[in-house]
């Protein structure tokens, strides 16, 4: 028979003190379902790519309170909706529509998440589209400017309301297209996002109050192309290979 350890000993005192016996919790460990990874509830918010002085007629106080207050806190939400999963999926006895409200809130906040990430990473640039995706929306809407026209006509009508406008490749139809979203949840299916505006009153009311076209027009001065060509190459890539 080995010799048990010094820390083996003072655990089994441990749990004796406590009405316990060594078998006792490692088969009560044994029971207990792995934690799925899928609701570890580890997201970080990822920092701002850019300077926040350095945007033209978007203010650093207010992206500031737009990259703590709104998107941390969609982040810190979606951590503890993840977490709560968890501790329900345990619970076998729990009405399916009490699960249904807290997975209805995933979806929110992982819509919040996803579109805030992609609206600040679209931010920071000079305002002056280049590349491949520029010609392929040249092909799409006949000229950047009937493009860029209806984007931001899209992105007014959303003004004094809430939602995003997603300019996206759609996996799916193989099409490009500006999506009017009401919410988070709020997407059309397979659509990759390229370009995010933010029509959340939150994202332009310290600068411009009621005034959300002078937002909208501010927004296409900021617009880092670069990435939106990058974004715009990866869906290429996406779509060679589903067709593979
Ligand atoms: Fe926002």
């Amino acid at each position: 028979m080995r010799e048990i350890s010094r820390r083996e000993a003072m655990e089994t005192m441990l749990l004796a003190s406590a009405g316990l016996t060594l078998t006792t919790v490692i088969n009560a460990e044994a029971q207990a379902p792995a934690a799925p990874k899928a609701f570890a509830g580890q997201h970080q918010p990822r920092p701002l790519p850019f300077d926040p002085t350095r945007l033209k007629g978007i203010s650093e106080k207010l992206i500031k309170s737009h990259w703590e207050n709104n998107y941390s806190g969609a982040v810190n939400a979606l951590n503890v909706v993840e977490q709560r999963l968890v501790t329900m999926l345990g619970d076998k006895d729990l009405p399916a529509y009490v699960y249904g409200d807290l997975k209805r809130e995933e979806l929110v906040r992982t819509g919040s998440v996803v579109l805030h990430e992609h609206y600040f990473a679209n931010l920071g640039g000079d305002g002056k589209p280049v590349g491949d995706v520029l010609n392929a929306i040249k092909q799409a809407f006949v000229s950047y400017d009937q493009w860029e026209a209806e984007f931001k006509r899209t992105g007014n009508a959303l003004g004094g309301g809430s939602g995003w406008v997603i300019f996206a490749h759609n996996l799916h139809t193989g099409e490009l297209h500006t999506y009017w979203s009401w919410d988070h949840m709020h997407n059309a299916p397979a659509g990759l996002p390229l370009l995010v505006l933010d029509m959340y009153e939150h994202a332009y009311h310290m600068d411009y109050g009621a005034a959300a076209a002078k937002y909208v027009d501010a927004f296409m001065q900021n617009v880092n192309w670069e990435e939106v060509n990058r974004r715009y190459m990866n869906a290429q890539k996406a779509v060679a290979a589903l067709k593979a």
